[in-house]
């Protein structure tokens, strides 16, 4: 299954066919905008864990690691990549890219991780250590392990920038850098505001529009670029929307669809299960209490997130603007990006 072959099809709310799995909430680390659920948590996921959780799925096509850094937990991840592998179930690791080392490439490859998916929002040490307020040592690892990735015969490498108010003037840049480098899948996943880290940096439509407009004609022939989230930001059908298409009717600019509550469930590292980590972190149980197709199939709170966002194509998952820039208090009945700690499990 190739990068988000599953956001590309036409799929139908009747099947869980892909799973998030935050193994672990530890990273080396702290970045401003971070949207992941809860960043103190120290609880870890392990193989068998996994194992049972994805034996009881049986539609499940894909596995997407992504905490946290998970490949602090390298064995873990090596196992339950091993796992799908041996199951015929496509798998994800999303890294920051500091991590990792030969030794461990080779074992990934081994285990038959299908993609690495690194972020990447600077082209050189200063500015990204000045940015994340980290060594300048960790940008050429970064460099290093995506040269590394993208020379693995087996290992199909992504990279990803965020597009906010760092990125938004450099898009081209960035671009052009990681071609570079030699990648071919390069995704701009859309900011989501992490409210509950305090981080709501908005841009307007305007500046998001020419962002992706000058992206898109600047875009390296030989690779191809995956929109994300775009619908958390444009209505489809509104005049935003419509200014878009153009520009995704180009065979090297890919839209991809949202698939969370619908084909996609995130579970953390504690076992609560999410609609989406970043855009609707509501939990609708805990794996261990309640199994996980039963939350999918019974799930009130889900079912109402499908209704809202997926069958009536209700914009946006996380807000509603009014005007560009300006965010609505009560974005039609849909909750903000709170997370919504219930989990009942006892503690370990
Ligand atoms: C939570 S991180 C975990 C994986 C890894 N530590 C990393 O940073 O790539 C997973 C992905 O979410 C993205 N992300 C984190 N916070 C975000 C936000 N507020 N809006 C959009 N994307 C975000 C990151 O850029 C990264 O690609
Ligand atoms: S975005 Fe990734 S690297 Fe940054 S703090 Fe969050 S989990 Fe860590």
């Amino acid at each position: 299954m190739a990068f988000k072959t599953l956001e590309m099809a036409k799929l139908g709310s009747e099947h869980l066919r892909a799973l998030e799995i935050g193994v672990t909430s530890r990273c080396n680390f702290r970045c401003d905008y971070c949207g992941a659920y809860d960043l103190t948590e120290r609880r870890v996921l392990d193989v068998d864990q996994v194992a049972r959780v994805i034996d009881n799925l049986p539609d499940l096509g894909r596995v997407k690691l992504s905490g946290g850094e998970v490949l602090l937990e390298f064995e873990i991840c090596e196992g339950i990549v091993r796992y799908c592998t041996s199951k015929g179930i496509e798998t994800q690791i999303n890294s920051n890219g500091t991590v990792l080392n030969e030794e461990k490439f080779r074992r990934l490859e081994d285990a038959g991780l299908g993609v690495l998916h690194f972020s990447l929002n600077h082209t050189d040490a200063q500015s990204h250590s000045n940015f994340y307020r980290v060594t300048e040592k960790m940008f050429p690892k970064i460099e290093a392990a995506i040269r590394r990735s993208v020379a693995s015969e087996s290992i199909d490498t992504v990279v990803e920038t965020i597009l906010f108010n760092e990125t938004h003037q450099r898009m081209a840049e960035i671009h052009r850098f990681a071609a570079e480098l030699g990648v071919r899948k390069h995704e701009i996943q859309m900011e989501i505001p992490s409210i509950h880290q305090g981080y709501e940096n908005t841009l307007t439509d305007d500046t998001l529009m020419d962002a992706i407009a000058g992206l898109c004609e600047a875009r390296d022939p030989r690779t191809t670029l995956y929109f994300s989230c775009l619908s958390a930001y444009f209505k489809p059908k509104s005049d935003a929307w419509n200014r878009l298409q153009p520009l995704l009717r180009d065979p090297g600019v890919i839209y991809a669809s949202c698939i969370e509550g619908k084909a996609q469930l995130h579970l953390h590292s504690n076992g609560d299960v999410m609609i989406c980590e970043l855009g609707n972190p509501d939990v609708i149980g805990n794996v261990f209490e309640t199994d996980i197709l039963t939350m999918y199939e019974e799930s009130p709170q889900l079912k109402a997130f499908v209704e809202k966002k997926h069958e009536e194509e209700a914009f946006s998952c996380f807000r509603h603007f009014d005007k560009p820039g300006q965010k609505v208090e009560n974005p039609g009945g849909l909750r903000l990006a709170v997370p919504v700690a219930i989990s009942t499990r006892p503690a370990d």
